[in-house]
């Protein structure tokens, strides 16, 4: 099993914004993503692209917790006519992810992954496929299935909800109950296909308390993390998807019981009146080794 790699908090940061640019060694954040595509503005789109260059090479290290924030960079869509000169930039950057817009089909995460490989893009260079069309989610299963092959390159999945209630028409509601089903859809698919998944943004960045909300709700749904718009949604979101007190408690609990030395040879057993069986146990390890990659 590949080890834990945190993506709580994934902030969109628009290549055409110095200054948000400028911050982004200062941010707690898990990663963060330069965006070409919605945050750009179609006259300045070719001025963010050749940015590119610059923010890779002045890379930061390491964060003060010894950990890197990983850089990916959303790319307009392959048939826009941008999307072409984004990749061939892009490729260059060598960045940690490149996540791709409006995603339909399995086709359009395998034409960008050739255009890697005849640029001699590194394994390293990882797809990330944005969820956010009604076709996307007819073919969500297809698409994700493509993480199990690691020639594909695709690695995390993000819930595009902004294009979808555009797309489709529901209405947004702060409980999300119309787009509850295509969520968790998504995360079915993602976790079939061993990809990371994502929640889409929270528009309203001066309203904590629903964010704090929509961030716990993501948690439940099994989501990896959500991506942000505003530094000041970095900290409710590292807490909401980091392994509560309780949680770390009872899988340490669990994880003790079963190195007991009478327990050693049992697939089951009782714990303060519960059943816990080996596959809890797996489930206990991945918590620990989770709250152990972040430091919590
Ligand atoms: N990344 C890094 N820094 C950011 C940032 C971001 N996404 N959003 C804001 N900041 C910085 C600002 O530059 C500002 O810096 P300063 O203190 O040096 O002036 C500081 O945080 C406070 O910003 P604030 O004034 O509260 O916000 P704003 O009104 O300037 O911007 C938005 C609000 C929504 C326009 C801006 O946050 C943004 O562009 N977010 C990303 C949008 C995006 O990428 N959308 C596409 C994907 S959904
Ligand atoms: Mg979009």
């Amino acid at each position: 099993m590949e080890p834990y790699r945190p993506r709580r908090s994934v902030l969109y940061v628009p290549a055409s914004n110095e200054k948000a640019l400028a911050k982004i060694a200062q941010l707690a954040c898990d990663a963060v993503i330069i965006d070409l595509e919605d945050a750009v503005a179609p006259a300045d789109k070719i001025a963010a692209r050749e940015k590119l260059a610059g923010i890779f090479a002045n890379r930061p290290d390491a964060d003060h917790n010894g950990r890197r924030c990983e850089m990916v960079v959303r790319v307009n869509a392959l048939s826009s006519e941008w999307g072409a000169d984004d990749l061939a930039a892009v490729a260059k950057a060598e960045p940690d992810g490149i996540l791709l817009p409006k995603v339909d089909t399995p086709r359009d995460v395998l034409e960008v992954g050739d255009v890697l490989d005849d640029n001699f893009a590194p394994d390293t260079v990882k797809l990330w496929a944005m969820i956010e069309t009604p076709k996307a989610m007819l073919n969500i299963g297809a698409i994700a299935e493509l993480g199990r092959d690691p020639a594909s390159r695709l690695d995390c999945f993000i819930a595009g909800t902004n294009d979808l209630i555009k797309d489709t028409g529901v209405l947004a509601t702060l409980d999300r109950a119309y787009l509850l089903p295509w969520l968790m859809q998504m995360l079915l698919a993602a976790r079939a296909g061993g990809l990371d998944m994502l929640d889409g943004v929270f528009n309203d960045f001066r309203d904590p308390d629903a964010f704090a909300r929509e961030c716990a709700q993501a948690a439940a749904m099994g989501f990896d993390g959500k991506t942000l718009i505003h530094p000041s949604q970095i900290e409710a979101a590292n807490r909401a998807f980091a392994p509560s007190a309780q949680a770390l408690a009872e899988a340490r609990a669990v994880k003790d019981a079963f190195a007991l030395t009478q327990n050693s040879g049992k697939g089951v057993i009782a714990l303060n009146g519960r059943m816990v069986e080996r596959l809890h146990l797996a489930q206990a390890e991945k918590l620990l080794a989770k709250a152990a990659a972040i430091g919590a």
